[in-house]
């Protein structure tokens, strides 16, 4: 077996023409998503940034397999999504611990439900504990951890996992900013480590270019992609790399194409 060609390899993930609709109370229809089309290619770091109410959350939750478009078909590792499944690993915004479980517990969960032996199940969850930085609380209650610490599980039990693709929602959202900011960089270190394909989504702008390799700018009203930016920037990313002159172009031009949803109030 050879390396993987990716310039021919098919896309880990397949997103063709996908539209969500939703009826109105008033007997109208609602576009949440019009016309979706993506592919990422195995191993890349997909960003998708939009204004709130774009459609972000209901894009990962298709894949994710929690709903069905009302049209088009989405894709994973040549399989069409008809339900959740553990090829596809989940890290949101709420934490989404189980709180009677401890740290290692939370870690191994998936692993112990496929009858993974012990001492491999082990093995595994000490090496993510490693990864995040979390192997002196591995015998901690998630109501004993901050929340920065209570998301690094969540990113430690789905790769865990070992799936084919990681699905993020806003996943620092709820963090302060400096915690924010070691989250980031940790994530960065852990996906070069993990080698995984990765699809997260955010509205800051700033986390979109520092994180991708690509980003996909979506718009509001009807939800849809309005533009596809690949991010030049070498990696790994130094501290500093907001301040770099090609970081402040991208961001203007994200800014400039988000301006009017931006800055758009709806009654
Ligand atoms: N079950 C639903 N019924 C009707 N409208 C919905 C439903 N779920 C989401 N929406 C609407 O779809 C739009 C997109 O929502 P969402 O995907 O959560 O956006 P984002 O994550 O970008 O903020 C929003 O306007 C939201 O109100
Ligand atoms: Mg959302």
């Amino acid at each position: 077996m050879g390396a993987v060609n990716l310039e021919t390899a098919p896309a880990r993930l397949q997103v063709r023409n996908v539209s969500l609709r939703y009826p109105t109370p008033t007997g109208g229809t609602f576009v949440a998503l019009d016309k979706v089309s993506l592919e990422v290619p195995d191993q890349q770091f997909a960003v998708i940034v939009g204004p709130s109410g774009c459609g972000k959350s209901s894009l990962l939750y298709l894949t994710a397999g929690l709903n069905e478009p009302t049209e088009g078909e989405i894709v994973v590792s040549g399989q069409r999504v008809t339900e959740p499944g553990p090829d596809r690993g989940m890290v949101f915004q709420g934490y989404t611990l189980f709180p009677w479980l401890t740290v290692r517990q939370n870690i191994e969960f998936g692993l112990k439900r496929r009858g993974m032996p012990p001492a491999q199940r082990q093995e595994v969850v000490d090496h993510y504990l490693d990864e995040v930085r979390l192997r002196p609380f591995a015998d901690n209650f998630p109501k004993q951890l901050s929340g920065g610490m209570m998301q690094r599980v969540a990113i430690a039990r789905a790769l865990a996992n070992d799936p084919q693709i990681l699905l993020m929602d806003e996943p620092f959202g709820a963090l302060d900013s400096q915690t924010r900011h070691q989250m980031q960089r940790l994530l960065l270190r852990v996906w070069e480590h993990a080698k995984k394909t990765v699809v997260f989504v955010t509205h800051d702008i700033d986390e979109a270019i520092l994180l991708g390799d690509r980003v996909y700018v979506m718009g509001a009203r009807p939800g849809r992609i309005r533009q596809i930016i690949d991010v030049p920037l070498a990696r790994p990313r130094p501290e500093d790399v907001e301040l770099a002159p090609e970081f402040i172009a991208l961001k203007r031009q994200i800014v400039d194409l988000l301006h009017d949803d931006l800055h758009r109030i709806d009654p």
